[in-house]
């Protein structure tokens, strides 16, 4: 088939270029963005007098022709068309005859396809923003049922001091916060409209590109022809915010694989979403955190790869970029289904209290709370305190207990041996009162400390943060169905 390229061409392709250099078979998810685009595009030549009114009525019409015909699955794609913008092009042209071979003018497939990528880029990064926003929401009402469910929180994986799970999951809504920031940032930065560039160099037609900007719902033109049709570091920023976001979701797996092994028990998946082994008939896996885990992998990976892309390449436009699809497609996919998926297992999950408690009974966790009582009602020296609460440690081991069960009496007798002249106050000061895991989380009443009342406080406000982000997100260029396709 002849190219609308073809002009200067003698020779016709051959079929190993057409697999080659084709984008079609991957680049057709921007479908919507391209006939979007192309209708703007098409509607701004009329008002500067390139084309009339009726060729601007055929053309819109022959658009939406070949939109239906994609959404029900009956237009045919093929190699020869190379890519999305040929393929509706030449539809077009099909469709409606010579008119439709006016829609090209004062335009160009590099300002074309930096238009097309650029929404696709922008409107997901609303999606996933909202999609997380919703997961958000859902792990905050898990963690409400949990301001005062014990469990020992832990540094280098060793048990440290006594947590609730409703602060331990509000750590992870934050990080995920900082993901939705992330990505709202990026829709600003970026929200700027490339088409009218041309191929490089902007075009001789005085193309209205403040009316196509507001049209699409940008800020405002970008600024500099070559640049917008060559850089792609608005892809790159999504990727990045996408990678983060991805090893946050793997933190977060990993967790969840922890927890839900028969060494922590603290956590039940449920069986929707769990695996069972080919060979092995009385197992349960976590495939699904172990692969939210692993998609780390692919986020990190198409970040470095279009990076790696767009190294050292030349102004302008190069087709190199044509990479760029791919890894933007493959991130934006794995982070929504994660996303989904993560907030599924999370909520049909069950938590076991007793095992939490029981972990926190191993590991001496009011060991820190001893000592800040040793300092602060009895004025030992911090350095003395540490010193005097490992003995006291060191003494519930030899008992076999954790420092937690020792009673009020033999605490004081014990302090007292390693503190004679503190002995009085030891005897009536209760210390066993202040020992216990529970008295320990609920003395951390610092701002962002895991007592009940500042985690609840923590959860109200990151929950009135969720309402004015989900109001505060960008508008989507297309609201409908782009999500999955
Ligand atoms: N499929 C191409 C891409 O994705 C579209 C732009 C092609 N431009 C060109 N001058 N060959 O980058």
């Amino acid at each position: 088939m002849a190219k609308l390229w073809g002009g200067r061409f003698e020779l016709e392709s051959s079929a190993l270029l057409d697999v080659f250099n084709a984008s079609i078979t991957f680049d057709q998810k921007l479908w919507r963005y391209d006939i979007l685009g192309s209708k703007t595009h098409a509607r701004m030549l009329g008002r500067i007098g390139v084309l009339d009114s009726s060729e601007v009525a055929l053309i819109e019409s022959g658009l939406e022709k070949i939109a239906s015909e994609i959404e029900q699955g009956s237009f045919r794609f093929s190699l020869e068309q190379e890519d999305i913008h040929m393929a509706i092009e030449s539809a077009l042209i099909e469709h409606i005859g010579d008119v439709g071979k006016k829609l090209h003018t004062a335009r160009s497939r590099n300002d074309q396809v930096a238009l097309d990528c650029r929404m696709y880029v922008l409107d997901h990064a609303v999606l996933i923003a909202n999609k997380l926003l919703t997961l958000i929401q859902a792990l905050l009402a898990i963690a409400r049922k949990h301001t005062h469910t014990l469990m020992p929180g832990m540094t280098h994986l060793q048990h440290a001091q006594p947590i609730n799970l409703g602060f331990h999951l509000v750590a992870w809504c934050e990080s995920l916060r900082r993901d939705v920031e992330r990505l709202e940032s990026l829709h600003k930065r970026n929200n700027l409209m490339p088409l009218g560039s041309g191929a490089l160099a902007g075009t001789p037609y005085n193309n209205d590109r403040e009316w196509v900007s507001k049209q699409l719902g940008f800020a405002a033109p970008t600024r500099n022809a070559m640049d917008s049709v060559s850089d792609r570091d608005f892809a790159l920023d999504l990727l990045y915010a996408l990678a983060m976001l991805g090893m946050h979701i793997s933190r977060i797996a990993e967790e969840l694989v922890l927890w839900s092994s028969a060494e922590f028990g603290f956590l039940r998946l449920s069986d929707a979403y769990s695996t069972g082994s080919s060979i092995m008939p009385q197992k349960k896996n976590p495939d699904v955190p172990e692969l939210l885990r692993g998609k780390s992998g692919r986020l990190y990976g198409n970040l470095v790869r279009l990076l790696v892309v767009m190294k050292s390449l030349p102004l302008a436009y190069n087709k190199d970029t044509q990479e760029d699809k791919e890894a933007i497609f493959d991130s934006v996919e794995s982070a929504l289904i994660s996303l989904e998926i993560l907030q599924a297992v999370c909520e049909s999950a069950s938590f076991d209290k007793k095992a939490m408690l029981k972990a926190c009974k191993a590991g001496h966790l009011s060991a820190t709370d001893l000592a800040d009582f040793l300092v602060r009602e009895c004025g030992v020296p911090f350095r003395e305190a540490h010193h005097i609460t490992g003995r006291i440690v060191a003494y519930a081991e030899s008992q076999g207990c954790d420092l937690s069960e020792l009673s009020g009496s033999e605490l004081a007798r014990e302090l007292s041996k390693l503190a004679p002249k503190l002995e009085s106050t030891f005897a009536k000061s209760a210390i066993d009162k202040k020992l216990s895991l529970l008295a320990s989380m609920q003395a951390r009443t610092s701002l962002g400390g895991t007592a009940s009342k500042p985690t609840s406080t923590q959860i109200t406000s990151l929950n009135a943060w969720v309402k004015k982000m989900r109001k505060a997100l960008p508008k989507l260029k297309i609201e409908a169905k782009v999500e999955n396709e």
